[in-house]
């Protein structure tokens, strides 16, 4: 079965989404192992509930990214759970030259803004700040550059008057909770083909 490896920094409601889905029979991916570079994270606990492989690896002294010597053992660890495609799923770290090596083209991430506008930290409340009506949601590629990779999927969100911070990142998680896993489900079913910075999307 097409396996995919999550990596996760946080509370893991994307990941909760992915297994809730494969379990309702939309999504037919095996998760190999659930990836942290905290030991802390809610995600790791939500793995081990579902009896899922979940693993916290030492990210070395960057706060940003990860130490190459530390990246080489998440990748290991993905390869020796048979990883197809790596997920991230509010990792905070910027990935690099390891993972690069070996999955160009099989990383992808959900960012909470309409890409390009708002890349980085906090999208949702550079977009409250910024005055904008819509944001959203999108699914990437992932490249070197930060929240820059080949759109997948995105899913839009209005910006309400009485919106704080909060109450739209809740409304954008709620988005990203159907994208994502459809994201991964047509890439694997080998739907998805990448064509320079177009993604195209071929649904039976
Ligand atoms: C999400 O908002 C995602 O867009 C961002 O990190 C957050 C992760 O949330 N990359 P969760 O841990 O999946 O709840």
């Amino acid at each position: 079965m097409f396996t995919i490896g999550v990596l996760a920094s946080g509370k893991g409601s994307n990941l909760q989404a992915i297994i809730d889905q494969i379990k309702t029979g939309f999504l037919n991916v095996k998760i190999g192992v659930v990836i942290s570079d905290n030991p802390q994270a809610y995600a790791l606990e939500i793995a081990r509930s579902e009896k899922i492989p979940a693993e916290y690896i030492e990210p070395g002294k960057h706060k940003t990214f990860l130490d190459p010597n530390q990246e080489k053992k998440y990748v290991q660890c993905l390869k020796e759970h048979h990883v197809e495609l790596v997920c991230l799923a509010g990792f905070m770290r910027v990935i690099k030259k390891e993972f690069f090596n070996a999955y160009q083209g099989r990383i992808i991430n959900i960012h909470p803004s309409l890409l390009p506008a708002f890349r980085g930290l906090e999208a949702w409340k550079q977009a409250i700040d910024y005055g904008v009506k819509f944001t959203g949601c999108t699914v990437h590629f992932v490249e070197e550059d930060i929240d820059t990779g080949p759109i997948v999927l995105q899913a839009v969100v209005p910006v309400l008057s009485d919106d704080s911070p909060e109450s739209l990142h809740k409304r954008i998680q709620e988005k990203e909770h159907i994208i994502y896993p459809l994201a991964i489900k047509l890439i694997s079913e080998n739907n998805v083909v990448v064509e320079g910075r177009r993604v195209m999307i071929y649904e039976d």
